[in-house]
């Protein structure tokens, strides 16, 4: 057997944060997250099951890689197809690699679609967001394109993204500040499983998070930036008191954060509508409207270099590549 398909998958950036897993196993978050996928950061994956191949074998920006992370979640393909064939996978990733990016995001969404079609399974969009989880939670989410919801649900059936607003004709998007592009100090496996335990915080999180997804939807629904990126903002924020108030306490902010962070409400306060949120690294990610970039980067490029502003728009959801990569 020698079957390969190829799939690229965008990765997405959430608005309402996933941090902290009610299952370990199957990956069940502790609440619902939403979140808008990106056009600029994507993640091009083939797998070929190949009857030759004595092992997994990972290939990622044309260096070989231990397969070790990837085995588990290509056994789940294998159990669901009901094969036993290792699996060449090849991976070029468009995104800056671990710097809380969410790259695991559009790499797992990106290789269930591979791996599912060429073990010769015919998913749905659902199923591919449930397997896509089994690999990282974000990566449920990077199936759809647009503003997505992903419903916590209470098991492997209904813990499961869907699409809020797929097409969107919203002119907004997310400036990444690359503050330092290197391996992040925490995995988000390890900082959640951290302040789920330990942070005296955590269930004052769980309970805010619907009313900040239904905020959201409201504020996606009547185009409402302000609302939109305060509760945005607001919700990062949160995310990041329960990392400062977990035993021991960490924290992924830089010097070069702060810095960005008070640069952003200065922009504020000039009367420039932008918001920042950020994920499980030290970069900021800027909410704005199109018709603000210009002014945003200005300000922001003397302090960052132009070379570290990246900006995205709205991306599409997962889909198929013809062809070898
Ligand atoms: O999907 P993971 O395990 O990489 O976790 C993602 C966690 C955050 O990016 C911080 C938040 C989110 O909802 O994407």
């Amino acid at each position: 057997m020698l079957n390969s398909a190829s799939a690229r998958a965008h990765t997405n950036i959430a608005l309402a944060k996933y941090w902290g897993k009610r299952d370990e196993e199957l990956i069940i978050p502790m609440n619902s997250s939403l979140s808008l996928t990106l056009d600029h950061f994507y993640t091009d994956t083939q797998v070929t099951f190949d009857d030759s191949l004595t092992a997994d074998f990972f290939e990622l920006d044309n260096r070989i890689l231990p397969a070790t992370k990837l085995t588990p979640f290509l056994d789940l393909v294998r159990q669901k197809a009901g094969i036993k064939t290792f699996a060449a996978v090849k991976s070029f990733n468009h995104v800056p690699n671990q710097a809380g990016l969410a790259s695991s995001a559009s790499a797992y969404a990106a290789l269930a679609a591979a791996a599912s079609k060429a073990a010769g399974l015919e998913l749905t969009r659902p199923e591919l967001s449930r397997l896509a989880r089994r690999g990282s939670g974000s990566a449920s989410r990077s199936i759809y394109g647009g503003f997505v919801e992903w419903q916590e649900g209470h098991d492997d059936l209904t813990s499961v993204a869907v699409p809020i607003e797929e097409e969107t004709d919203w002119k907004i998007g997310m400036l990444a500040i690359i503050l330092n592009a290197g391996v992040k100090k925490i995995a988000s496996r390890a900082g959640m499983q951290h302040v789920v335990k330990t942070s005296p915080y955590y269930p004052a999180w769980v309970k805010e998070s619907q009313a900040d997804i239904d905020a959201l939807k409201q504020a996606i629904a009547n185009r409402d930036f302000t609302q939109l990126g305060e509760i945005s903002e607001s919700n990062a924020l949160r995310m990041h008191a329960l990392n400062l108030a977990a035993r021991p306490p960490f924290s992924y902010f830089e010097a070069s954060t702060i810095r960005a962070i008070t640069m952003i409400e200065e922009l504020r306060a000039q009367g420039v509508s932008c918001y920042y949120t950020m994920d499980a690294g030290p970069n900021v990610k800027v909410l704005c409207q199109e018709e603000d970039l210009p002014t945003i980067k200005a300000y922001l490029a003397p302090a960052f270099g132009t070379e570290n502003l990246l900006f995205a728009r709205p991306g599409q959801g997962v889909k198929f590549l013809e062809g070898d990569l």
